[in-house]
Parts: C-alpha cells; sequence; structure tokens
C-alpha cells in the first residue's frame, strides 16, 4: 500500500489535532481510500516549546523549505495562520505542484482568489473545509452538491469563540473578561482573539461562503461588522427578560442582484432554534430554491472538530481523480469502488 506523506505548516491547536487523529485513524483511512497518510514534518516556530502531541525531534523543522523541497511530501496542511508567511507558503508549495488544505480564513478572505487562480493553473487542489464552521462539512455542500438550487440567504453561527463566550455569560454569569480566557484556554480563539471578540473571523467565513454561493463577488470592504465587545451583563439579563438570549449572528442574503453582509451582535428569540445553539458550537442555515431551508449544526472551533475537517479534505485529495498522488492502478481501483457505491 502506498504512504502518502504529509507536511504540516504549524503544530499548534489544529495541527496536533491532525497528527493525534491522522495516527488513530490511520488503519480506518487505509482501508477507505487505498493510502497510508502520515505526518513527515512539521513546521514551528520553537523547538522547545510543550506539545500536546510528542513527535520525535527529526519531525519539527523551523525552515519551511524542509517540506517545500521534499519530493515526499506531496500535501501540504497549513495550520499556522494570518497572512504572512502563511501566504508566501503556501504559493511555493503550489509552485511545487504539492495540493494544499487549509484552515487560515484570514488568508482566503483576504487572498482567495489568487490562491485558487494558482492552485488551479498549477493543477493541484486547494482545499478550505476547516476554514468555516470547524467540524461542520458546509464548504463541501455548497461546493459539491447545492450547484441546482439558488442560494437566497445564509445566516448562522459562525464564531465558537463568541458563541462559547455569550453561553458561558449568559449561563454561568462569568465576566466577558474571564470567558474570553477560558475560550483560549479551550484552543477555540485565534492566535489574536480581537479577531473572534470584533466579529473579523465571522466575517472571513461569511465572505468565503457567500462567494462561494453568491453570482456577485465581495470583498471584505462590503461586510458590515460589529463584534460583541460592547455586551454588557445587563444586555445577557435584558435579553433573558424579553424571552430572547444575545448571538453574534452572520447573514448574507442575494437580493435583487445585490449581495448585504452583516455581522452583529442580535437578541435571538428562545423559541428559534438558534437560541439552542450554545458554546462552541456553530449552525449554518442555507436558503435556497429548490430545497428550502437546510440548517448544519456543529463543533465550530477546536482541535479534534477542526481536524476531522483537515483530514477529510486530504481524503478527498487522495480520492480525486486529478491527484498525481495517486498511481494508476490505485486510482481506477478508488474511482471504480466510489462508481459501485454511487449506483448501488
Ligand atoms: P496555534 O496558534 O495554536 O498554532 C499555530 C502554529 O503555527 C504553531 O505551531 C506555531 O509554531 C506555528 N507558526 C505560527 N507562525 C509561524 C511562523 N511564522 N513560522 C513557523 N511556524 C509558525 O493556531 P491554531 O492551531 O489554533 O490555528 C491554526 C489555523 O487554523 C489558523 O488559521 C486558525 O484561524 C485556523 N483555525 C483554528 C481553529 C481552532 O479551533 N483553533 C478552528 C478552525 C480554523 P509554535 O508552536 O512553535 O509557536
Ligand atoms: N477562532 C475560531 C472560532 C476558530 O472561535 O470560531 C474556528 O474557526
Amino acid at each position: 500500500m502506498k504512504t502518502i506523506h504529509v507536511g504540516l505548516f504549524g503544530l499548534g491547536t489544529v495541527g496536533a489535532g491532525v497528527v493525534k487523529s491522522l495516527i488513530t485513524n490511520e488503519e480506518h483511512i487505509a482501508s477507505r481510500t487505498g493510502f497510508r497518510v502520515q505526518v513527515k514534518h512539521a513546521l514551528v516556530q520553537s523547538f522547545v516549546k510543550e506539545r500536546s502531541v510528542s513527535v520525535p525531534a527529526e519531525f519539527l523543522t523551523m525552515d519551511a523549505q524542509t517540506i517545500l523541497v521534499d519530493p515526499d511530501i506531496s500535501i501540504v496542511v497549513e495550520v499556522m495562520g494570518g497572512v504572512e508567511p502563511a501566504r508566501t507558503y503556501i504559493c511555493a508549495a503550489l509552485l511545487a505542484r504539492k495540493h494544499v488544505v487549509t484552515a487560515n480564513k484570514e488568508l482566503l478572505a483576504k487572498h482567495g482568489p489568487e490562491l485558487m487562480a494558482l492552485a488551479a493553473h498549477m493543477g493541484v487542489r486547494l482545499l478550505f473545509e476547516a476554514s468555516v464552521g470547524g467540524g461542520i462539512p458546509i464548504v463541501r455542500t455548497l461546493q459539491a452538491y447545492l450547484t441546482a438550487n439558488r442560494v437566497s440567504s445564509i445566516r448562522g453561527i459562525l464564531n465558537g469563540t463568541s458563541n462559547y463566550m455569550l453561553t458561558q455569560m449568559q449561563v454561568k454569569q462569568v465576566t466577558f473578561a474571564d470567558a474570553l480566557m477560558d475560550a483560549q484556554r479551550l484552543g477555540y480563539a485565534e492566535a489574536d482573539p480581537q479577531s473572534d471578540v470584533e466579529g473579523y473571523d465571522a466575517a472571513y467565513k461569511l465572505l468565503i461562503l457567500s462567494n462561494m454561493v453568491f453570482p456577485v463577488q465581495s470583498t471584505l470592504n462590503d461586510i458590515k461588522r460589529k463584534g460583541i465587545v460592547d455586551i454588557t451583563p445587563d444586555d445577557i439579563d435584558f435579553a433573558s427578560q424579553v424571552d430572547c438570549v444575545v448571538k453574534l449572528i452572520a447573514q448574507a442574503s442575494y437580493v435583487d442582484g445585490c449581495v448585504h453582509l452583516d455581522v452583529s451582535p442580535r437578541l435571538i428569540d428562545r423559541l428559534d432554534p438558534l437560541a439552542t445553539v450554545r458554546d462552541v458550537f456553530n449552525a449554518v442555515t442555507v436558503s435556497a430554491d429548490v430545497v428550502g431551508d437546510l440548517t448544519f449544526i456543529g463543533r465550530g472551533a477546536g482541535e479534534m472538530p477542526t481536524a476531522s475537517a483537515i483530514i477529510e479534505d486530504i481524503v478527498e485529495v487522495l480520492r480525486s481523480p486529478r491527484t498525481s498522488v495517486q498511481p494508476l492502478e490505485q486510482h481506477k481501483a478508488v474511482g471504480q469502488d466510489e462508481q459501485v457505491e454511487f449506483l448501488k
């Protein structure tokens, strides 16, 4: 059985989850795909930092070239975050004809089109399921399934940190600062948590979804954005007195040829299904003309839900007919099985 070597840019919360889940599920993935998937190197900033996964010393590198020039590595997973140097490294990986899987919504919201164009030009995949909704498979659903529908709106909770904080403030009456510290300890928050509490993170995700489903392409400047930084215990109390809860709601709608994008805290009636989406959970309701409303709920952040989205993208690369990691015979075998499954 062929072994596929993966290179990681980053071994923090998400990177560690990817390593752990690939080890735990190695046999299972092999039995489903016909490939063994193993991480060969991880790019980090420090060799002495304590990590939640134990790895041999030669596994870590502080030089991106170790991954970029290694001919054994055919798939690169970018889980370091931020725009630079992530953008430069992803471009270099694509130019080296490596497939790229990323969780980096900020980078995609700011430079997605150019990176997609480069991937298409080089004939490799650039997949980003983990960038929106953590473990919820919303990206692939919109890309691969809802193509025959006209989507009119996307509405939901797209930031796990702020939803966790609002839930803690509502249920346990903890302060904003304590709730944020807790979310950071649990690995939900961004390296700069202002991105979570100011609504930027939800805005990045909303833009990624909006540009996938609407015929008009938007930019971050088109989004009206307000975070949860001004929400006080009094606001939470008031919401409760009027049978509501406070939620950070991201909404994109397509009306008369125009896209409207908004991220802001809203009062949500207790009977609204979104009111019951608590803690780190995210929810996305997609309204489409043929199917009607579809709602997806799941853990929107954290080590393992995000790792799940990443490894599903790795498997998607392995299954892709265009994937150069597959020797022809293996490729045929996987493709035929899939067709048989599909025809059953
Ligand atoms: P962490 O901060 O936990 O990890 C970042 C990792 O990248 C660390 O291992 C760090 O090295 C490494 N790194 C950062 N900058 C550099 C650099 N310049 N050179 C080399 N290595 C670098 O982040 P997360 O794992 O939480 O998030 C990673 C990405 O996934 C981000 O884009 C985030 O938005 C996204 N994401 C995160 C989710 C979550 O729940 N945490 C959910 C969905 C997406 P070192 O360890 O040595 O410091
Ligand atoms: N900081 C992000 C959140 C991570 O809390 O939703 C998941 O994208």
